[in-house]
């Protein structure tokens, strides 16, 4: 911290940045490119206790602090140039935050509860015709369905297919903003923002923030104009009546394409950290298969055959504490352990209760449903690595296989019955619930 926070004061020399421009590039690329295979960068632990000491001070800041510490560092490039101030987890604390906070907290809590059903029926859309996918299509499944979720919600329209265009957007999106951000010369910006005042031809970043820009708001739009055809409800409906209604007066007005912004980020917010989790959740069963055997059992025992369902929640410790940590027995002993894995403070993920609803409808019906192990080829196990992650927003783990065997012919007809029979229309499901 002291090095940079030293830097930072000489960078209004231009000089001095274009020596580091140098430097910074090829320092970064070695990195970037070691880290490729490295766990995730994390503050420097103390021998024995780790990080443990800097959680209670931590807390304490963001917490009760709030004012002070749950603010955003300015970010020149990712925050400015890329999304024009308009990105709900990059913006500032203040009013702008406070507006984005509100329609969230109105959309995501209360709203949400009644609307559990729709995931309900998402989440069984999961059927497998063969009796095992390879990495490519366990995968895509997974995304397919976290961007669906998002997209019913948000724009009230399915996204039916892993191969539609859509799905592919989303992804798209979240990549290319994962992959500038990476760059070196956007971190050399981000480092020095006084580079910022460079002319376009000379700050790259500047113009490929511009071209982004421009692509991402008018997808966004489109799909603001499909959400408002949509009846008869949905979180572009409801974002604009607290707009139009007056909910946001008093803090802030927000322009339309920031509103389209708004929506389409929780899109990429929401889809691509669930994806992230499902994703280490099948490398998990592939890896540590006797935790996944004891949810198993009891999703066995206190389910039965039929799919599991959110009321059968509070009946599944065991399925429970695997979603809050792949070493479940600490959560069985001690429920109420403290949890970080949504942020804390006032800048505390808004999606939690969606996300946590998401997890435990699709990860409980998975284990009802398949035995997810190594895959195999030519007779020998895929040896799968855990450690290796792509660098990024979310930091998920580098493609790996997996095989879904479904666990028996009667758990394959209910599966089958269960999503022919599903209600699949999006305006009837609303009204149901
Ligand atoms: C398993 C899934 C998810 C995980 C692990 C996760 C985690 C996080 C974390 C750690 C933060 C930063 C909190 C902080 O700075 O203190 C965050 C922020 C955020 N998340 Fe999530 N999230 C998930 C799902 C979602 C979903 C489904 C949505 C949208 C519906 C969402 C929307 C957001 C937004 C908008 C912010 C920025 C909040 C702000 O800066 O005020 N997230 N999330």
């Amino acid at each position: 911290m002291t090095w940079k926070t030293s830097l930072s004061r000489l960078s209004t020399s231009f000089a001095f940045a274009a020596l580091c421009l140098t430097f910074f590039y090829v320092a970064s690329t070695l990195i970037c490119k070691r880290k490729q295979v490295n766990l995730p960068p994390d503050p420097a632990p103390l021998p024995i206790i780790g990080n443990i000491h800097q959680l209670p001070p931590a807390e304490d800041l963001l917490r009760k602090r709030g004012n002070l510490y749950n603010s955003r560092p300015r970010l020149a490039v990712v925050g400015e140039c890329f999304t024009k101030g308009m990105s709900s987890v990059l913006i500032p604390y203040g009013n702008q935050w406070r507006a984005h906070n509100r329609i969230f907290l109105s959309l995501l809590g209360g709203h949400l509860e009644s609307k559990q059903l729709l995931f309900d029926l998402l989440a069984g859309s999961m059927d497998s015709r063969e009796d095992e996918s390879s990495e490519f299509e366990f995968s895509a499944h997974i995304h397919r369905l976290t961007c669906s979720v998002m997209s019913s919600l948000i724009y009230g329209r399915r996204l039916k297919s892993f191969d539609m265009e859509d799905v592919a957007k989303v992804d798209e999106h979240v990549k290319e903003f994962s992959h500038e951000g990476n760059r070196s010369e956007t971190q050399l910006a981000e480092m020095f923002p006084v580079l910022n005042y460079l002319p376009s031809w000379l700050a790259p970043w500047k113009r490929r923030g511009d071209e982004i820009h421009a692509k991402t708001v008018d997808y966004f739009e489109k799909n603001v104009a499909i959400g408002k055809k949509n009846a008869p409800w949905n979180f572009t409906h409801q974002a604009d009546r607290l707009r139009n209604g007056g909910a946001l007066h008093d803090i802030y007005e927000m322009p339309n394409t920031e509103m389209a912004y708004f929506l389409g980020h929780m899109q990429g917010a929401g889809s691509e950290t669930t994806t992230v989790i499902l994703r280490l959740f099948v490398l998990a069963c592939v890896l540590h298969p006797s935790k996944i055997q004891t949810a198993q059992h009891e999703i066995d025992r206190v389910v039965g055959m039929r799919l599991p369902s959110f009321d059968d929640a509070s009946r599944l410790p065991h399925v429970n504490a695997l979603i809050n940590e792949f070493k479940p027995e600490r959560w069985l002993e001690s429920p109420d352990l403290p949890s970080y894995s949504f942020g804390l403070g006032r800048r505390f993920c808004p999606g939690k209760h969606l996300a946590q609803g998401t997890l435990f409808i699709t990860i409980s019906r998975l284990l009802w449903a398949y035995n997810i192990t190594h895959a195999s080829r030519g007779g020998h196990k895929v040896e799968v690595d855990p450690w290796v992650m792509v660098q990024g927003l979310a930091a998920p783990p580098l493609p790996f296989e997996a095989a879904f065997r479904v666990r028996s012919k009667r758990h394959r007809e209910i599966i089958q019955s269960e999503w022919e029979n599903a209600e699949k229309d999006l305006d009837k499901i609303i009204s149901l619930s």
